[in-house]
Parts: structure tokens; C-alpha cells; sequence
């Protein structure tokens, strides 16, 4: 199971690498975020690159999907992304450049986007945490990127070690082994600092019971922070299929197991996961709809979407959470 739900991170970084080749990615109107050496595209199609060296079956993999772009998809992946890096900006610019933060990127998979975020705020800690299988691949292909590997100051790993620099730190640990992650997060990251913790599709793919124990464990662990998550969720109404629908598929295409999408099935009881704390929830529909029309303009000219009604469905079982705690 680990791997197959290791996988779905390829899945994840293809849809983003289409987002970007078919120009979604990377929002003038949202990311305005310098990269650093290279722009957001140039970061993204060098670590590509890196892929290819580390694992041309995984690179295969990734890039295969590009001739299958569907708009409904890049819309997706966009809505997902900017959502994201538009929470985090706002967050890391409301505190002060002299205070220090940590983000926690949990399953953060092959995600990039320490590169902006770090160049951007020179007083934040970035925490990558995912499978040791993923973590592996990404320290080989960070290390085989130049410009990243210079960019992140990476020191050269060591045997069996994984890339790390003062500010970045890539961590293999199973977060369903509660005991493992909190004794790896301890070693990197500091408890009384500010923390940002990042579960881009993460949460569905654990238990009930592991997923509650963390968000538990983590929001009482560090004294204050925000907790910005995005997953799918089943549908409550009662002539609602998605859920299960979503659930025979990927049963029946890739053994793959999403055991919480009809327990937390609505946007309140996915909210209630991170009760006490002060929590609110979109759904990506209602995020799509606030998009302001220049954006949504320039998004049109991009592909020919026919699908509006297929686009909503999609959106409305996608949720956007954000929790806070603590005096931050
Ligand atoms: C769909 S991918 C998302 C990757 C990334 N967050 C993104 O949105 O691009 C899910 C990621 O979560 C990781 N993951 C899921 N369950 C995990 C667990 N129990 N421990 C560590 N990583 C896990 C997977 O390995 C994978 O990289």
C-alpha cells in the first residue's frame, strides 16, 4: 500500500508540470513570487531534468501525462496551487522578517515550492517530510540539479544520507508511525517557533485514526501555527456518487485506498477534524468563483474548457481548510 500510495505524488507532479507547460502556472495575478535563480517555470523543467537523471521510469511516467492535458485537470492543479501559495504568502508576510518560522510540508512529495518561499523569506525553516522511497528520489534529483543544489546550498549527501542545508531539510519518516514522526520532527524543527504545516492531499490517504492522532500530536506540540490542508471529500448529499465512484476507481485501477473521503464527506466534518481550533473552509468551487475576471480571462485563452458542469462537480468535492492556533 505505501507504495502505490507513494505513486500518487508522480501523479501530483505531472498535473503541475502540465499546469505550467500550458501557462496556468504560474499566476501573474497570484504567484508574484521571485524564484530566485531561475522562474518558477525554468525551476520546475530543470528539476524535470534532475528526474531523468535519478529515474527514467519515474521521469517517463511524469511527463507521459503531458499529452494528456485536459483543461479540467490544469484548472485543478491551478486552483490547488495558487490557493496554497497565496495562504502561505499571506501568512509569512504578516510575520515580522526578524522572527523566525518553520513550514512542515507533510507528504510534501516533489513539490518545489520551499524554492520561492525560502529565496522570499530569509527568517523560514522548510521541512519536507514524506515516504523514504519519495524523499530518496527528491534529494537525488535536487543534488542532480544545479541550480537547486546551489540555490538550497545543499550539502552533498553522505551514503544513505538525504540532501540538507541550514534552512531546507528533506525528512523520511511514515507519518502514520506517530512515534517515528515526532522523533524525526524533533530533530529539525523547533517547538516555540511559528509553524506552518502543509497537507496537500496527504490526509486522505491515512486513517481515521493515524490522521487524528497527528493533527492532535502536532497542534499540541508546537506552540503556535497554522494548519493549511487541501483534499478531496465524498459528498453528503444523498444522491452524491462522487465519493464512491472516486473510491471504486481507484480500488479497482491501482489497489489505491482513500479510507476517510466518505467519513469526512462535507465541508463541516472535514473542518471538525482540527476542532478546537479556529477553522474555515471553501470548497475549490467557491475559490474558482472568486477568481477576478482579468484572471479568469487569461485562464480561457489558455484551452477551450467545455466542461463547466464537470469543473464544478470536480471543485465542489475538493475543500481548501485553514486552521490557526496559538498567538501567531
Ligand atoms: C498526492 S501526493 C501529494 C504530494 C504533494 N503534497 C503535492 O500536493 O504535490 C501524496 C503524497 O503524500 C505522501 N504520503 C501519503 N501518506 C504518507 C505517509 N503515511 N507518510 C509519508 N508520506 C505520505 C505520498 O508519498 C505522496 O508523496
Amino acid at each position: 500500500m505505501e507504495r502505490v500510495v507513494q505513486q500518487t505524488d508522480y501523479d501530483a507532479l505531472s498535473c503541475r508540470i502540465s499546469a505550467i507547460y500550458k501557462g496556468y502556472l504560474p499566476s501573474p495575478c497570484y504567484q508574484l513570487a521571485k524564484c530566485g535563480y531561475m522562474g518558477y517555470k525554468e525551476i520546475h523543467m530543470d528539476y524535470i531534468n534532475g528526474l531523468k537523471h535519478v529515474s527514467r521510469r519515474i521521469h517517463g511516467k511524469v511527463t507521459r501525462t503531458l499529452q494528456s492535458s485536459y483543461p479540467v485537470m490544469n484548472y485543478g492543479t491551478y486552483l490547488r496551487t495558487v490557493s496554497i501559495d497565496l495562504e502561505l504568502n499571506g501568512i509569512l508576510s504578516k510575520i515580522g522578517k526578524d522572527q523566525r518560522v518553520q513550514i512542515l510540508d507533510l507528504g510534501g512529495g516533489s513539490d518545489l515550492r520551499m524554492v520561492p518561499l525560502l529565496r522570499n523569506y530569509p527568517n523560514l525553516k522548510f521541512v519536507d517530510v514524506d515516504y523514504s522511497e519519495s524523499t530518496k528520489v527528491k534529494s537525488k534529483a535536487l543534488w542532480e540539479t544545479q541550480g537547486l543544489r546551489e540555490f538550497l546550498k545543499l550539502q552533498e549527501p553522505q551514503g544513505d544520507q538525504l540532501v540538507r542545508s541550514d534552512r531546507y531539510e528533506l525528512i523520511s519518516c511514515d507519518l502514520n508511525d506517530l512515534n517515528q514522526t515526532s522523533v524525526k520532527l524533533d530533530k529539525v524543527t523547533d517547538a516555540d517557533v511559528p509553524t506552518i504545516i502543509i497537507t496537500e492531499c496527504v490526509l486522505c490517504y491515512m486513517t481515521q485514526d493515524a490522521s487524528q492522532k497527528l493533527i492532535e500530536y502536532l497542534i499540541n506540540h508546537y506552540k503556535s501555527g497554522h494548519w493549511v490542508s487541501y483534499d478531496p471529500i465524498g459528498g453528503s448529499s444523498e444522491n452524491d456518487r462522487f465519493g464512491t465512484i472516486m473510491q471504486a476507481n481507484l480500488r479497482d485501477s491501482r489497489n489505491l485506498e482513500m479510507p476517510t473521503l466518505m467519513i469526512f464527506n462535507s465541508k463541516e466534518k472535514y473542518a471538525n477534524r482540527f476542532a478546537p481550533l479556529q477553522t474555515s473552509i471553501q470548497d475549490m468551487w467557491e475559490l474558482f468563483n472568486k477568481i477576478p475576471q482579468d484572471e479568469i480571462k487569461r485562464l480561457k485563452s489558455l484551452q477551450f474548457l467545455d466542461e463547466l458542469e464537470e469543473l464544478k462537480v470536480m471543485q465542489t468535492h475538493y475543500v481548501f481548510c485553514k486552521s490557526q492556533w496559538g498567538n501567531v
